[in-house]
């Protein structure tokens, strides 16, 4: 049994939509973890939808701790998007929430960043849904209760779905 077997429990299973339970923020941390070792994450684009406490921020925390972000992970949401440079990866961090100026997109150059290889982690995707390309694997995290977080992962490309099985098969 896997250390995010012990976490999480898929509760519903459907062919192109997996929902899972994260027990508390180790499941959550567990599960970063196991995701960070799939190579197809490297250049992908996850959107991560969810009212605010969702879990958004600290997702992308865990994650980047596992892919070896040391020091400081602040929240983007005044910047947009918080650039990592790890020697052999480049992430962006963004939160669209303070988004509203398409403008923006072109002039702060992020078209060029979802152009280039890495990493792109994205916080209220729907603000910037009429410029953002097609994500990998769009998440839906819903709080179940103080600890609890249901997510649904939604693969939007061929490596989104096999994010989404790696995902399944952590469980294995
Ligand atoms: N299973 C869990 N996964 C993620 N965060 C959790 C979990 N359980 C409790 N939390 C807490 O919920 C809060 C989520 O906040 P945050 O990540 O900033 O949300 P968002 O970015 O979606 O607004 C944090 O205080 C975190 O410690
Ligand atoms: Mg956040």
């Amino acid at each position: 049994m896997s250390a995010v077997d012990r976490h999480h429990t898929i509760v519903e299973s459907a062919a192109t939509a997996p929902v899972l339970v994260w027990a508390d923020e180790a499941a959550t941390a567990a599960f970063a973890a196991y995701w960070a070792k799939q190579p197809e994450l490297a250049h992908a684009f996850i959107a991560l939808h969810g009212d605010l406490g969702a879990g958004k921020t600290t997702l992308v925390r865990h994650l980047l701790q596992a892919l070896g972000v040391t020091g400081r992970i602040k929240s983007p949401t005044y910047a947009v998007v918080e650039p990592y440079e790890l020697p052999a990866l480049n992430i962006w961090h963004f939160d669209f929430y303070r988004f509203n100026d398409p403008r923006e997109w072109e002039e702060a150059g992020f078209r060029d960043i979802f152009a280039s290889p890495g990493l792109k982690l994205a916080e209220w995707p729907d603000k910037a849904a009429n410029v953002l390309p097609v994500a990998d694997v769009t998440l839906h995290l819903r709080t179940l209760d103080d600890n609890r977080r249901e997510v649904t992962l939604s693969p939007g490309t061929a490596r989104g779905q096999a994010l989404v099985a790696s995902a399944l098969e952590a469980r294995a």
